[in-house]
């Protein structure tokens, strides 16, 4: 029988939001190639769930904290402590996120602010950070879970739309900034994928698995690439939704 040898060192991964659906299926891949992880989530008991089941797959380290992403004050120490217990980073994972309530949200602008808040303002803070730090070691990939919701505001979720599209943009500007100095940011627009978040959504049973949703975002991440859409076929269907003008677009049903 021949024994299996390890011949490149475990990758060192930071996961913000680490119960989500995403989050969690992405990392049972890495920790079966036997990854460091470093796992932040709001939920303590989900939390040590999801680091108990990663070890047993194989990771080589699991380190954990309890955060409220929210709380953007907590960030510059909660990344350190990360890092500081992973003993460095390869990849830095952001996959928090709220759909909201769009009925509520078009009637009281806390809610609006909430999923702003959420999706757009706390990662920003964080990439702000992660990106700085990258940049000094002039190495690492920043891979963040964007939407195709962003491409275009629809009428039944343009507050969760529009958070994904600041996101998606800030992005955008973040990698034409750091690429040059060896820094990857992969921004990644998933469709429709079977997850806790859309459980309710008509249609639900259709929608793409998240198994195979995460093996191709790990590739992605792999490969250094720029932009993913998941599964493949919301590329084009974003060009088109895209291009509709708005004579006729403000007149659909989306
Ligand atoms: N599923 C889809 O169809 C789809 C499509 C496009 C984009 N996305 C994006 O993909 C990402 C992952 O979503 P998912 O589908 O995996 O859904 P999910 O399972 O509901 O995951 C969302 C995660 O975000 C966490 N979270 C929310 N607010 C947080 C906060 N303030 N602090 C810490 N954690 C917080 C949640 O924690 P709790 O469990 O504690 O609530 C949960 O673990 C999100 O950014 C989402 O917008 C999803």
């Amino acid at each position: 029988m021949s024994t299996a040898i390890q011949t490149s060192t475990p990758k060192k991964i930071l996961v913000l939001g680490a119960t989500s659906g995403i989050a969690e299926a992405t990392c049972r891949l890495w920790a079966a190639e036997g990854a460091a992880l470093f796992l932040v989530a709001r939920n303590e008991e989900k939390l040590a769930a999801v680091a108990a089941d990663l070890k047993v797959r194989g990771a080589s380290y699991i380190g954990t904290a309890v955060a409220d992403l929210d709380d953007t004050d907590q960030h510059p120490a909660l990344l350190a402590h990360a890092i500081n217990s992973l003993a460095g980073m390869d990849i830095a994972y952001l996959a928090h996120g709220i759909l909201g309530d769009q009925t509520a949200a078009e009637q009281d602008f806390a809610t609006a602010a909430q999923i702003i808040h959420t999706n757009f303002v706390s990662p920003v803070s964080l990439l702000t950070w992660l990106a700085n730090y990258c940049v000094q070691r002039k190495s690492g990939v920043l891979a963040v879970i964007s939407s195709v919701a962003g491409d275009r505001g629809r009428k039944s979720n343009y507050l969760y739309g529009s958070s994904k599209a600041g996101l998606t943009a800030f992005l955008a500007g973040l990698r034409n900034r750091i690429d040059r100095e060896g820094v990857t940011v992969l921004t990644i627009k998933p469709g429709p994928i079977k997850t806790a978040m859309t459980a309710t959504m008509k249609g639900a049973e259709k929608f793409a698995d998240v198994n195979q949703t995460a093996k191709t975002i790990a590739g992605a991440i792999a490969a250094k690439k720029d932009n993913l859409y998941v599964p493949f076929q919301w590329q084009p269907i974003m060009f088109v939704i895209r291009n509709i003008p708005d004579r006729i677009f403000k007149k659909l049903n989306l």
